[in-house]
Order: C-alpha cells, then sequence, then structure tokens
C-alpha cells in the first residue's frame, strides 16, 4: 500500500501543495496526469485544470490491465475528441510505456518547432508528473526512468534536491510527483475510489460498500463474477444485493458459530477480488456517465 495513500487532505495542506505544484510546473514544459482506467472520472483531481491551465498534457490511462479493454479504448477516443493525447498504459508491467516519449512529443510539436527554428538543435523536454493517491505514480517513475542516467543537478529555481531522471533522448522527468486530491465531496466518486482501494476502507463502511458493488456488479453481470462465485443458476435482476452477499458467503463457506453467514467476511472477499481484477476487467465509469 503506498504511503501517499494515508495523506489527511485538509485546506492548508492542499494550499501547500497546490503552492508547490504551481513552482514546479514553471520548470517543465507539460504535465503527465495519471488516472485509473477503471474510474477516468473519479481518479481526477477536480482543479487540476485550473492549476495546469495551458501546459500541454498527456493523459496516462494507468492499471488499464484490470479495465475493460473496449472502455478503454472508448476513453481515448473520448478525449482525443477533447483534443487530449491520452494513452492506455499498465505500470505494473510496464506495458504502453513505450508509447509515453512519442506522446509527449506529439503535445509538445509546436514548441519543439519553435525552438529548433530558433536554431536549438534537439531541445530537452521537461514534464512532470501529478495525480491522486494510489494511481501508480511511483510505479510509473520507477518504470519509465533509466536510473543510470539520472542526474542530481541545481538548476536555478529548481528546489534543491529535485532531481531529473532521463527518460529517453530529449525528454526528462521532474523525480517529484504532484500528488493531488481527488473530488472527495461527492459520495458516487468516493465510493467508486473505495471500489478500486484508492481510499482506505475505513472512510465507507466495508459491507455497505460490498452491497454498492454488489448493486453495479449484478446490473453489468460481468462473465468472470458469474463464473467464480458459480451464480449462472440466479436471476441477478431479481435479486436483492444483501441477499447476493449472503448466497456468495454461503457458496464460500463463511459462516459464524450457529451457522449464520459472516456477510462481513464476505464483504472483504468481495472487494478484495474485485480490486485484484478477479471478477474480471471491468470499468466502472464510462465517458458519457455509464458504466461497463
Ligand atoms: P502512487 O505513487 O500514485 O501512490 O501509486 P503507486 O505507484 O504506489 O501504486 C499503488 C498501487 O497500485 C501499488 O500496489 C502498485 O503496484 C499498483 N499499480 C500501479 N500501477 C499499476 C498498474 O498499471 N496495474 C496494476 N495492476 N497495478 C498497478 P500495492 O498493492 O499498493 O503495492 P504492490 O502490489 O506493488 O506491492
Amino acid at each position: 500500500m503506498s504511503e501517499v495513500q494515508n495523506i489527511q487532505w485538509f485546506p492548508g495542506h492542499m494550499t501547500k501543495t497546490k503552492r508547490q505544484i504551481q513552482a514546479n510546473l514553471k520548470l517543465v514544459d507539460a504535465v503527465a496526469e495519471i488516472i485509473d482506467a477503471r474510474i477516468p472520472v473519479s481518479s481526477r483531481n477536480p482543479d487540476l485544470d485550473k492549476l495546469i491551465q495551458n501546459k500541454p498534457r498527456v493523459i496516462l490511462l494507468n492499471k488499464s490491465d484490470m479495465a475493460n479493454p473496449t472502455a478503454t479504448k472508448m476513453w481515448i477516443h473520448y478525449f482525443s475528441e477533447q483534443g487530449t493525447t491520452a494513452i492506455p498504459v499498465d505500470c505494473k508491467s510496464g506495458k504502453g510505456l513505450n508509447k509515453f516519449p512519442q506522446a509527449v512529443n506529439t503535445v509538445l510539436q509546436q514548441k519543439i518547432e519553435k525552438l529548433k527554428a530558433k536554431g536549438m538543435k534537439n531541445p530537452t523536454m521537461r514534464i512532470m508528473i501529478v495525480g491522486i493517491p494510489n494511481v501508480g505514480k511511483s510505479s510509473f517513475i520507477n518504470r519509465i526512468s533509466r536510473k543510470d542516467r539520472a542526474k542530481v543537478e541545481d538548476r536555478p529555481g529548481v528546489t534543491r534536491g529535485n532531481q531529473w531522471f532521463t527518460i529517453s533522448q530529449n525528454l526528462e522527468m521532474l523525480d517529484t510527483p504532484g500528488v493531488l486530491w481527488p473530488k472527495f465531496d461527492d459520495q458516487v466518486v468516493g465510493e467508486h475510489l473505495a471500489f478500486t482501494g484508492a481510499v482506505k476502507d475505513q472512510v465507507i463502511d466495508t459491507e455497505l460498500l460490498a452491497l454498492r458493488l454488489l448493486d453495479f456488479l449484478k446490473t453489468l453481470k460481468p462473465a468472470d463474477f458469474i463464473i467464480r462465485f458459480k451464480l449462472d443458476e440466479i436471476d441477478l435482476d431479481s435479486v436483492s444485493s444483501y441477499d447476493l452477499l449472503q448466497l456468495i458467503g454461503k457458496k464460500r463457506g463463511m459462516l459464524v458459530s450457529g451457522g449464520e453467514i459472516d456477510t462481513e467476511r464476505a464483504a472483504i472477499m468481495i472487494l478484495d477480488e474485485f480490486r485484484a481484477a478477479k471478477l474480471g476487467r471491468i470499468t466502472v465509469e464510462m465517458p458519457g456517465g455509464g458504466t461497463r
């Protein structure tokens, strides 16, 4: 579990974070925003647009190994229609990361060409990473930076201790990512973040959260979910989520003394299996508001 997951956001902290990001933005040419491909809406920071203003941006749909591939394609298309470059990545295995330098080049093409026209041969571009906790920022940085060529340097204006990692020829990345808060005042956003484990379970009652997840899975009916919990003979449209939780607990032999079903244990198991993508590659949020 990531350490930054434990960050408690409070107004003073948010202001400080914002200021730090604003200062770092002055040092970079573009921003790589990492979001979770399963929840591309809820895993975004609501204030980012205002914060980065016109700075070119690449969106990384991370954890794409756990998201529905068709849904991810739809998201890429959605962002592209908005004029934003987005690529699917899996920072656990490194899949898709080879497309990153090209994506940055695309968003910085105008700037690079301008500099070249001014006589600069191979201008070096710099980027920074931003994203909410647990979205995969550290995994991205570890995967993409060629550590052997990382440079420790004190440049004017760079906070002491800042490092620039080399990603590829003429592309460098600030080692410290900007950690941003999600839109936590929205209940649905909170639930979706909790489904994926991006926020701690303690924030929402575990059993209630599992029931909300079952509400969603009942409607979506992913094949792996049905197979895994042997639900092919159940009419998912007419069973209540609580009955379904009991049924799954019973099938897994989760009983407490007296023969009652241990719904708390069943709830934890369902959430764990969803988070590990054992119930299928499921995207919770679709462009336009639906689910897949
Ligand atoms: P952060 O810096 O943004 O807070 O996120 P971090 O990289 O720490 O990643 C949070 C968790 O998400 C880690 O799992 C990490 O392995 C996992 N993760 C990151 N990117 C991907 C991805 O593309 N696919 C998958 N499947 N997982 C990803 P963890 O359980 O906290 O730790 P561990 O399993 O790595 O030990």
